[in-house]
This record gives structure tokens, C-alpha cells and sequence, in this order.
């Protein structure tokens, strides 16, 4: 399924697509056609009649299970979850220093959310029985990454995995879930960097440890400011997990000339892991006062929200700023040379948007 609307494609092959950053301010469920897309893969063939689900490790009764089998012994749970990538608003990070030049420039577009149905990861543990040892639960995807000749995979801890709203999904917003975003079943991980929720999942492997795959003990750790691509160590840095709070704004665009007077600035902000959105604040001085912003509807668990805050800008040059804080009392750091890393993930740093205002 490629017939994304108003995307933009970094990568064709594979698909890599970003959302339109408008589209996706239009409603808080994302159609499927404008869901961002990010592979590192081809998208592998699955015949449903052929997969088979097989659950191993530190369990008691190692299961294989076909969908059928999936549908019927799990009861099915609707989560309504947004899904972000590490790298979502990794271009602001390149205007600080470079980024490690084989990541992708994702701006404000590696974002979406989607109402996903499937079985409880928790219900498909229980039946396989962790044995005391269990401290992680690792996925393994059916695509091929060439760099490692394995599929795509990764780890999260065994209470997460326990999480009720953790799913092993075989359904998008009310329909089976497409190619694109992991048929026949993928996991999904509210809360979660994107790489968690593994797409065309065959293997889940009960473990003591975290994954040892390529995107789990390699890609997609957190390294500080002062770590370059010379002077890195691979065994060092942390494992990305849970998202942080984070906010930005979608109108008005970066550089846009607007006339002066009353303006109505819109953008979208998401809780960090487990938390609610609690305040989002605009300011329209480069971050010398804070008005509060209006939340379009009632903050939720896992899923981002909406809103919007009017301010009046004379003629001149200007630069918006949103923050948000959430339930968790996290907040975001102001600085993006405060959160800057070289492989440029997880950039929740205060938005700043310059505008120029004509007289
Ligand atoms: N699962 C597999 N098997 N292969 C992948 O390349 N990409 C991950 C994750 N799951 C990936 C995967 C990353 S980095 C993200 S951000 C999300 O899928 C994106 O999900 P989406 O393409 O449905 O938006």
C-alpha cells in the first residue's frame, strides 16, 4: 500500500514516507493513507495461511500460534496510540551540529495515530508462562535487513510487555492492518519509540537480558552531547524506551510572512510514557512570556492532543515557541544543543518557529 496522500518520500526503496504535517493536524485519528511510513527493509510477502506466531525463551509452554488461533483464544482490545519515531524533528538538530549523515532528515512528520485492535501481549505471556527468570521480551519482524541478515528487531522490559494496552495488532483504524504498517500483526508499544512496535512480528523470545539485535544493542541508543561519530563506543549509550513529553507547531509554517495583527498559532503535543498532557504553552517573544494554549479535547493516555492559542504580532520579525509539561511532571528542556546527539533521535527540545509579520 504506497497510495499515501501528500507525503513526502525520503526514501522510496524502502518506503520512507513522512506525513503532511497539515494533514495530520486535521484529525486526531490519522487515516491510513496519511500514517508516516518507516522502514528499514522491503516490505516482506506474507501468506496469512502459512504465518505462524511462535513464542519462546523463558517460558514454560513455548507456543506457535497461527492468526486464526491469535483471534481466538485472545480476547481482542482496542488502544487508540500514537506512534513516533526516535528520529521525529531530527532536522532542528541538524542546524546545531551535523547528524550522522546515513539518518534520515525526518522534520514534524514522523508522528501519526491510529486506533489499533489485536491481542493483548500481556493474555499471549500469561499463556506461555514466564519463568522467573523473564526480566525482557524481545520481537523479531519477518523483513530482511541486508546490513544484518535478520529481520528487524528489538526489546522491551517484561513490566511494559505487561502493559494491558501493549498489543500485538492485527487491525488499523477498523481495518486489517496493511503491508506497509506490518501484516499480518505487529506490535504496538504506546508510550514507546516507533522501533518497539515491530511490524510482521514472527518471533517473540521471553529473555533476561535486552535484544541483541542490530536496532536494539546498535541503532537507536541515546548518546551524549559530547559523542561524535569518531569518538563513539557501541557498547556505550542507553537503549531508547519511552518517549518524552513533547510539543510543536504545525501553522504557521517555519519563515512564514503573515500579516500583522491577531494570529492563531496550532500545533500538536504528546504526553511522555504512561502520562497525560497536562499545560501547553505558547509564546510569541522568543520565549520571554508564556500564555496558555487551548487543548482541542481532553488529554489521553498514549495519544497525543491538539491545540491552539491566538497572540497579537506587530509588524517585525518574531519567533513562536511552544512547551508542554505532562502528568508525569516532565517538561521539555529549552535548548535543542541540550538534547543534541549524533544520531539525532528523540528530540523534544521547545519548538521555535521564526514568522515575519508585514506591516
Ligand atoms: N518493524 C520492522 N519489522 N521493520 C522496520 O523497519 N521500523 C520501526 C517500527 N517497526 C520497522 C519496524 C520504526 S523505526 C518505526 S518508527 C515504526 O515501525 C514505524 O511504523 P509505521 O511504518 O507503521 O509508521
Amino acid at each position: 500500500m504506497t497510495h499515501k496522500t501528500a507525503a513526502h518520500t525520503y526514501i522510496a526503496d524502502p518506503l520512507n514516507l513522512g506525513a503532511s504535517p497539515m494533514l495530520l493536524r486535521q484529525t486526531p485519528i490519522t487515516p491510513t493513507d496519511v500514517f508516516f511510513v518507516r522502514n528499514h527493509a522491503p516490505i516482506p510477502d506474507i501468506n496469512p495461511d502459512d504465518y505462524r506466531l511462535v513464542i519462546d525463551g523463558l517460558v514454560q509452554r513455548p507456543l506457535t500460534l497461527s492468526l486464526d488461533e491469535l483471534r481466538r483464544r485472545f480476547p481482542a482490545h482496542t488502544v487508540v496510540a500514537t506512534l513516533q519515531c526516535a528520529g521525529h524533528r531530527r532536522r532542528e538538530l541538524t542546524e546545531v551540529q551535523p547528524i550522522d549523515a546515513a539518518e534520515i532528515v525526518w522534520d514534524i512528520d514522523a508522528v501519526s495515530t491510529a486506533v489499533w485492535s489485536g491481542a493483548r501481549l500481556r493474555d499471549v505471556l500469561d499463556a506461555a508462562g514466564p519463568r522467573p527468570q523473564a526480566a525482557h521480551v524481545a520481537f523479531l519482524g519477518l523483513d530482511l535487513v541486508d546490513k544484518i541478515q535478520d529481520g528487524f528487531g528489538g526489546s522491551i522490559p517484561l513490566d511494559k510487555a505487561l502493559d494491558a494496552d501493549v498489543l500485538l495488532a492485527y487491525e488499523m483504524n477498523g481495518a486489517p492492518l496493511p503491508p506497509t504498517h506490518g501484516y499480518p500483526l505487529r506490535v504496538v508499544v504506546p508510550g514507546y519509540i516507533g522501533a518497539r512496535s515491530v511490524k510482521w512480528v514472527g518471533r517473540i523470545t521471553v529473555q533476561a537480558t535486552p535484544s541483541t539485535n542490530y536496532y536494539q544493542a546498535h541503532a537507536y541508543k541515546l548518546f551524549p552531547p559530547s559523542v561524535t561519530g569518531a569518538t563513539v563506543n557501541w557498547e556505550e549509550g542507553e537503549m531508547l524506551g519511552a518517549l518524552p513529553v513533547n510539543s510543536f507547531i504545525i501553522t504557521p509554517r517555519p519563515g512564514a510572512r503573515l500579516p500583522a495583527g491577531e494570529l492563531t498559532v496550532q500545533g500538536i503535543a504528546l504526553p511522555g510514557d504512561a502520562a497525560r498532557i497536562e499545560r501547553v504553552e505558547l509564546s510569541c517573544d522568543g520565549g520571554q512570556t508564556w500564555r496558555a494554549a487551548t487543548l482541542t479535547a481532553p488529554p489521553q493516555q498514549w495519544a497525543w492532543c491538539f491545540w491552539e492559542a491566538t497572540c497579537s504580532l506587530p509588524p517585525g520579525r518574531h519567533e513562536l515557541v511552544v512547551r508542554a509539561a505532562d502528568s508525569a511532571g516532565h517538561t521539555q528542556p529549552a535548548s535543542l544543543r541540550d538534547v543534541w546527539n549524533f544520531k539525532g533521535y528523540v528530540n523534544n527540545a521547545y519548538h521555535r518557529v521564526p514568522v515575519e509579520c508585514a506591516g
